[in-house]
């Protein structure tokens, strides 16, 4: 009889127990309005003494006493949270049946890493406290939290993989239409911030159009004069020798030819080159075979803290 309760306290504690390390939501309701498989639900937090807000959308099988994934996906300048989350389609159970997908808003829409980002925004900071406040109210498994964006959510989310603390705390990486901004953040006007991750390798997905014409395939200003971003192939070759890998082979054809794929260090470096994509999230009803959701799930899927 002894035996047998150990047995089912041991059993007990391994699947109830919160997992230690840090603040954590399991075994907590999730806050009122805030409901599994509903519509997002627009949630504030202050960060740095600013009002800071975000949208979170618990999948339909959340359940508060297990671990679960949590994917968080930046809008592009000028956009929303809601505008991503309409885009990007990890609240879609098809693409995302299991995660809890969440949508920070930036201070005027937009992120740091954007020339005109104002100073005052600390956004890494947001993106710490952020996770703090998820990891105490929701069941969040932390060895799998994801970041993605697009255009400068997908720059932010590149600084964020860059940045000794964030970068610590997020298994995996993917950038959509990044805009990688020159001399931001106090780097020399010809060279992009610092990259100092907590660990390398760090697994990245990376997609951009060819024939992007707000941030250029090929680097450079647009026309526009709000600075210039680097080019794709020195983008990833800087990410390719931070973390010391090489090219698996020579560009893989898909779609058809309409896209490269380059891949280096076994898939964990990856670059979908769209020749016929513009400024745009991938879809397989926009010139490309597959759904960026589903391909930046599997992706993550394959990556654990
Ligand atoms: C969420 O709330 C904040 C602050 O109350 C507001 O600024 C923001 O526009 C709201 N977002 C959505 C998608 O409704
Ligand atoms: C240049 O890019 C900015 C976004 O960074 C955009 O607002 C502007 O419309 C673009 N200009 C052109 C000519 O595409
Ligand atoms: C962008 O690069 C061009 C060419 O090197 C340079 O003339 C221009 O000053 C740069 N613009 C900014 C905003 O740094
Ligand atoms: C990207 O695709 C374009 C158009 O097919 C091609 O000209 C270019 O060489 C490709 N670059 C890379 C790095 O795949």
């Amino acid at each position: 009889m002894y035996h047998f309760l150990i047995a089912l306290g041991l059993i007990m504690t391994s699947t109830f127990a919160a997992p230690t390390g840090g603040p954590s939501g399991c075994g907590k309701q999730p806050p009122s309005g805030v409901s599994p498989g509903g519509a997002s639900s627009n949630r504030t937090l202050t960060s740095g003494d600013q009002k800071r807000s975000y949208l979170i959308h618990l999948p339909q099988n959340y359940d508060s006493n297990k671990p679960t994934p949590l994917i968080l996906s930046f809008h592009g300048r000028t956009q929303t949270a809601k505008q991503q989350e309409d885009g990007s389609q990890f609240s879609n159970p098809s693409f995302n049946p299991d995660g809890i997908a969440v949508y920070p808003q930036g201070v005027d829409k937009q992120w740091q890493g954007d020339p005109d980002a104002p100073k005052s925004i600390d956004d890494f900071k947001f993106v710490s406290d952020l996770l703090d406040r998820l990891n105490s109210e929701y069941c969040i498994d932390p060895k799998r939290i994801y970041a993605t964006g697009m255009s400068n959510g997908g720059g932010f989310t590149g600084l964020l993989a860059c940045d000794p603390t964030v970068s610590a705390k997020i298994a995996a990486f993917s950038t959509v239409s990044g805009a990688f901004y020159l001399g931001v953040l106090g780097a020399p006007s010809n060279a992009l911030p610092d990259c100092k991750p907590a660990r390398t390798p760090i697994p990245l997905l990376h997609f951009h159009g060819y024939v992007d014409t707000q941030i250029k395939y090929l680097g450079g200003g647009n026309g526009s004069n709000r600075g210039n971003t680097t080019s794709i192939p020195d983008y990833l070759d800087r990410w390719a020798k931070i973390d010391g890998i090489q090219p698996d082979q020579n560009p893989e054809d898909l779609c058809d030819g309409k896209v490269k794929r380059h891949s280096w260090g076994n898939g964990i470096l990856q670059h979908y080159n769209e020749t016929l994509l513009n400024h745009e999230w991938p879809t397989k009803s926009n010139k490309v075979c597959y759904d960026g959701a589903q391909v930046i799930m599997e992706f993550f899927g394959k990556h654990t803290l």
